[in-house]
């Protein structure tokens, strides 16, 4: 239900555009010369115009620009007759969203009514920008980041194992990067093993090496990846899969710094810095006895633990710019704005999947955007879903109520004391429209003047 301002002078077919509306589940209001428009306009204002280029007294034309002047500026579709092309030319130029041509065609209209209306209209648009984030692209904005950095730092200076923990998709490959390029090692192999590997002897191979003939296949003999680290880092992902057999293994290249390749007797020795990560709770791990205590202890004498995307929103928007940045330029995209929207919605989701889940959607995003804008239509259902808030009225002892009671109350206060002026009410809640209208529509705050149920 949008509020729809018709001007035209000719009355006949102003009439008939009335009665279309209406029809269409539209709110129309009809002027029939450009003053009497501008000021219905400003009493309230209507979220499209549409608006005849040739009228007695002030033209559409010349009328145009103060309609695109108000505060929030509405769409306007000019009425044109087909020898005004020039001035449908200059209309375009102006500002206008779209032309129709008289005699009106209705399936016209209406393919132009849904496209303006059909679709939340962005309002804040914010240009995609480079953040800096070293050579690694890493961003931290967040006080937790900036302690993660810190450590980063720290833990760079010795040798000593990392023990790098947090949820899937939050960052911790591109920490033990890091912390590799930032210690002595850095001009080093930075090798990586994925311990989550399913044929325990083919890990033990990847990891120790093995000799000629050691199993089926072994034709030749072929160093491990401790031995490849030489001189540099060793990153075990997924240490918290590993088998009990396995970690008794580990335990002595990490203890002793020395292991066996497969099928050899003969000792060999490295120097390689070892980093492990797992997205599991290892010390539980330990207390229901599937990880070793002593390889636990052993690995993490620091341990440096990445906090999930939802608790460091502050980090959200320069992620998506940074992220957007390198995706445009790997595949080729042309996102160049982002609608504030999009963020205020990426704020309020939980992000399961952390930076990573972000990127993929980001991807997803670039691969199939028909504009150049990052707007609410590329953002699957389900997250929509997510963040909308639970149906059911909180209750609690205090009578306080939920956060999203207090939203409801407070933006219904200011609707009604604004007259349900929504640009007014956007201005004094500090919000953009399109999330006014997301409000309004999880809260079913209806203006009162409106058939809308
Ligand atoms: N702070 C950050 N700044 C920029 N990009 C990041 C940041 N953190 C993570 N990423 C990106 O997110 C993706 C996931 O990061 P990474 O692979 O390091 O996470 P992970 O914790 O190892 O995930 P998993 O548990 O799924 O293996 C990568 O593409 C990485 O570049
Ligand atoms: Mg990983």
């Amino acid at each position: 239900m949008s509020r729809v301002l018709v001007v035209d002078d000719d009355k006949a077919c102003a009439r008939t555009l009335e009665l279309h509306l209406r029809a269409q589940g539209h709110d129309p209001v009809v002027a029939y010369d450009a003053d009497a428009g501008l000021m219905l306009a400003r009493v309230e204002p209507p979220e499209l115009v549409i608006l005849d280029i040739r009228m007695e007294g002030r033209s559409g034309l010349d009328a145009l620009p103060d309609f695109r002047a108000l505060q929030p500026a509405p769409e306007v579709v000019m009425i044109t007759a087909f020898h005004d092309m020039a001035s449908t030319i200059a209309a375009m130029q102006k500002g206008a969203a779209d032309y129709i041509h008289k005699p009106i065609d209705v399936d016209e209209l209406d393919a132009a009514l849904e496209r303006l209306l059909g679709v939340e209209r962005p309002d804040q648009l914010l240009p995609v920008r480079d953040v800096p984030g070293g050579p690694l692209q890493m961003v931290a904005r967040s006080r937790a980041m900036k302690e993660v950095f810190k450590t980063i730092g720290l833990v760079a200076r010795s040798n000593a194992t990392v023990l790098i923990t947090g949820e899937s998709g939050t960052g911790k490959e591109l920490v033990a990067h890091a912390i590799h390029n930032a210690s002595e090692q850095a001009n080093g192999p930075f090798v990586v093993v994925n311990c989550a590997a399913v044929v325990e002897s083919l890990l033990e191979s990847d990891m120790f090496g093995h000799e000629k003939g050691a199993f089926t296949g072994a034709v030749g003999a072929q160093p491990g990846k401790f031995a490849l680290a030489q001189g540099g880092t060793i990153f075990l992902d997924e240490i918290g899969e590993m088998s009990a057999t396995m970690q008794a293994k580990l335990l002595r290249a990490v203890q002793y710094k020395e292991f066996s390749p497969l099928g050899s007797a003969a000792t060999s020795h490295t120097d390689a810095r070892i980093i492990a990560a797992t997205n599991l709770d290892l010390a539980s791990q330990v207390a229901d006895g599937r990880f070793r205590e002593d390889l636990y202890y052993r690995l993490q004498v620091v341990n440096l633990n990445l906090p999930p995307l939802r608790d460091r929103i502050e980090d959200l928007e320069d992620l998506v710019h940074a992220l957007l940045v390198r995706i445009n330029k790997e595949m080729q995209g042309g996102i160049t704005h982002v609608d504030q929207a999009v963020l205020d919605c990426f704020a309020e989701y939980t992000w399961p999947g952390n930076v990573r889940e972000l990127e993929n959607l980001l991807m997803r995003a670039v691969a199939t955007a028909t504009g150049n804008v990052l707007a609410m239509d590329a953002l699957p259902a389900d997250m929509k879903r997510a963040v909308l808030p639970p149906d059911a009225p909180a209750t609690d002892s205090f009578g306080l109520g939920s956060l999203a009671d207090a939203e409801r109350l407070h933006v219904q206060r200011v609707l009604q004391a604004t007259g349900w002026h929504r640009g007014e009410a956007c201005a004094i809640l500090g919000i953009s429209r399109p999330r006014l209208r997301r409000i309004m529509r999880e809260h079913r705050l209806i203006s009162p003047g409106s058939s809308e149920d």
